[in-house]
């Protein structure tokens, strides 16, 4: 059957801790296989990157084989992903033919597909990127769609075991200010492998940007079977208290889907609040400091706390290539 990498939920927590193993093997230099071995990896973008793209494009690299990157509407055609579609609009082709063509050159898939913010009900099924999993007969590695970013994700766990040891920490995940509303991928898949991984977990954010109501049942479930807290904040000042791990992240309201306006109206009033800067860091137990990046100096974090020795963010990006080396060896090392 099959094996993807589309959210850390599908992978059970002794396969996460393996491929943090494997990834820490891979950055000490301890493992130098080739299991891509003169073969292609297909990455296909609907959005920019930079860690994502360039990390994977190396990471093939480095395990021998080639990246094939390809952006729909722009370096090749636009893309349907709706079935029973009459195309005689703006979409030139079919991801029904476009991943099925694909798996005859290439042995995975990569892909990029952020919510659009229009129409919450539809995105949080994640439409395209189930589109690609529908049609495809190699694995798939999400690279981020609307509702998770699970390379960041384990990338993140990686550092947070990297820099903390073993072990279940004190993990803060706090929403930010942003100028604008952000897709919740990236919380979302933080808050699931922290659960799944056994961390206490916080999360703070304002009224009214709650996460997923499924997604957080899934991860109240697991921190309770992890036998780790869950606890759900307004209070972003006593948040930080006892905190190991602050990452920041700013997302948007599912209230506001297709509305962005409205959103940016409600999320004025905590531009101030919810910076993380020098005194939050103060209440933390010597936190260290996590984003996925990019990320907005002196908006979402003050130069002080990213320029510290507290800040760790350039580790973490420089985790994603290790991380996601030890997702392909693992879904392509074992293929013939
Ligand atoms: N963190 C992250 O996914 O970065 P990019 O958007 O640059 O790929």
């Amino acid at each position: 059957m099959r094996r993807d990498f589309l959210s850390t939920g599908d992978w059970t927590r002794d396969e996460l801790e393996g491929l943090i193993e494997s990834a820490l093997r891979f950055k000490r230099g301890d493992d130098n296989s080739k299991p891509l071995a003169g073969r292609s990896i297909a990455l296909v973008f609907f959005n920019p990157s930079l860690r994502t793209r360039a990390s994977m494009q190396v990471g093939a690299f480095e395990l021998g084989g080639n990246a094939v990157v390809l952006e729909p509407g722009g370096t090749s055609w636009t893309l349907e992903h709706r079935d029973g579609v009459v195309m005689d609009g703006d979409k030139t082709e079919h991801v029904a033919e476009f991943v099925r063509v694909l798996g005859r050159y290439c042995v995975g898939i990569g892909v990029r597909t952020f919510a659009a913010l229009k129409n919450w009900e539809e995105e949080r099924r994640d439409p395209i990127l189930n589109a690609f999993a529908k049609y495809s007969d190699v694995p798939l590695i999400n690279l981020e769609s609307a509702m998770h970013h699970p390379c960041q994700a384990l990338a993140d766990m990686m550092t947070v075991r990297e820099k903390l040891g073993a072990g279940r920490k004190r993990v803060l995940l706090t929403w930010a200010w942003h100028p604008k509303p952000l897709p919740m991928a990236v919380p979302n898949s933080f808050a699931l492998a922290a659960a799944q991984m056994g961390h206490d977990l916080v999360i703070a954010h304002p009224r009214g940007y709650e996460l997923d109501e499924e997604l957080m049942r899934d991860i109240a479930s697991k921190t309770e079977s992890a036998g780790a807290s869950l606890t759900v904040t307004n209070d972003v000042d006593e948040a930080f208290d006892g905190a190991e791990v602050v990452y920041a992240k700013s997302w948007g309201s599912s209230r506001f889907y297709g509305a962005p306006e409205e959103d940016m109206d409600e999320r004025a009033a905590h531009r101030a609040a919810w910076i993380v800067d020098e005194q939050k860091m103060a209440r933390t137990r010597a936190g260290v400091f996590m984003h996925c990046l990019p990320v907005r100096r002196n908006v979402i974090v003050t130069d002080g706390v990213i320029d510290s020795s507290s800040s760790v963010v350039i580790d973490e990006a420089e985790n994603r290539l290790h991380a996601q080396k030890a997702v392909m060896a693992n879904l392509f090392g074992r293929q013939k």
